[in-house]
């Protein structure tokens, strides 16, 4: 039974998750408290603010995880957190929290690395068999990973420059829809036409895995003035032909990616796994839905709770690493940057 706590951006969570012996999960509790309100006259993410308030409260939202879980902190038999990659001030709060109950309870501590905490949560969720590919389209991360392990990790590609998340909390600022601006880009893209604007592909020429959204920002942001004043009809279009492009531009990868892991997989079942808050979008999740039918793959979409930051897929990332025998030393340190296919990753002996 594990205490996962996670501070790594905006959502200050903590959860009791169990793994049995034979990898079943029960998550006992799973609290998540948002800091939307606290950001939103900012129009995104402060990470000063970000930080005091995970500092205000995780206590209570660990006391209230055990609570929900009918549990005492002591019960727990090892205590894991995100040790990055993230905004770092958020970062050092909850593994400082989760430093001092270890130590105060003399419990092991496992550092978590919050991407793998989206990679393994498939496992938790849908009791996936390794290996499976991992899209993870969040706020603060767009990439293709190989899973072949717990700790073994190669990834395939990434974003050049903006997040997924990012692109449509930008887009959903240029067209003044608030944030967050996925949820907001997407209910007002219904109503749009998705082929009014030819929106460039970025990359998609490319036979490499990797995302680039800033061109297409730049060409929405340009379709936006040139419109300027804009009527609901045209931000409407405008969100509609946005959504159309990033679909494709996801899904085609994702069929590229598909291939690769069929050609260098092949005795494996091709599996497909989303993870973040992107896999929230209808028309991306559809377009990926498509795509893993024609490449005879599975499609793996957890709850959407357990898809944006949450504590119960770091309390699973941490029983499935203890359950190896791993655990980390009190002096371990918050990373802002800590990419998934380090060696360091890896579990000895596995
Ligand atoms: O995984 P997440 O909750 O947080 C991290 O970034 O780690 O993802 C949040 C991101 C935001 O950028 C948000 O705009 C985006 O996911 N998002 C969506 C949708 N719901 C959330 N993007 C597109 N369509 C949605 N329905
Ligand atoms: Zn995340």
């Amino acid at each position: 039974m594990i205490l996962g706590i996670e501070t790594s951006c905006d959502e200050t969570a903590a959860a009791i998750v169990v793994r049995d012996q034979f990898g079943h999960s029960t998550i006992r509790s799973n609290v998540v408290r948002s800091q939307l309100d606290e950001h939103a006259a900012f129009g995104g993410v402060v990470p000063e603010l970000a930080a005091r308030a995970h500092v205000t409260f995780l206590d209570h939202i660990i006391a209230q995880a055990c609570r929900e879980a009918d549990i005492a902190l002591a019960d727990v038999d090892a205590i894991a957190a995100t040790a990055g990659p993230g905004l770092i001030g958020g970062v050092l709060v909850g593994l400082t929290t989760a430093k001092a109950l270890a130590a105060a309870l003399d419990k092991p501590l496992l550092a978590i690395n919050h991407l793998e905490a989206h990679a393994l949560t498939a496992r938790m969720t849908n009791g996936v068999a390794f290996p499976y590919l991992m899209l993870l389209v969040s706020g603060g991360h767009s990439q293709f990973v190989l899973v072949r392990g717990v700790g073994d990790y190669q990834r395939w590609g990434t974003t050049i420059d903006d997040a997924l998340g990012e692109a449509f909390d930008k887009i959903a600022k240029l067209l003044t829809l608030g944030h967050p601006g996925g949820p907001a880009v997407e209910a007002i893209a219904k109503l749009g036409d998705p082929k009014r604007f030819k929106f460039p592909r970025p990359l998609l020429r490319e036979a490499r895995l990797d995302f680039s959204f800033s061109g297409l920002k730049t060409a929405v942001r340009l379709q936006a003035e040139a419109l300027a004043p804009l009527s609901d009809k045209d931000v409407a279009d405008i969100a509609a032909s946005f959504q159309a492009a990033v679909s494709e531009v996801v899904s085609v990868r994702a069929g590229q990616a598909l291939a690769r892991f069929k050609a260098e997989l092949p005795d494996a079942s091709p599996q497909l796994v989303v993870a973040g808050g992107v896999a929230a979008n209808r028309a991306i999740a559809a377009a990926l839905a498509d795509v893993c039918e024609k490449a005879g793959a599975t499609l793996i979409v957890p709850p959407i709770a357990l898809c944006t930051d949450n504590g119960a897929m770091v309390a699973w990332a941490g029983a499935e690493r203890f359950a190896l025998g791993v655990s980390d030393p009190l002096d371990v340190t918050a990373r802002p940057r800590w990419p998934l296919d380090l060696a360091d990753m890896k579990v000895p002996l596995q």
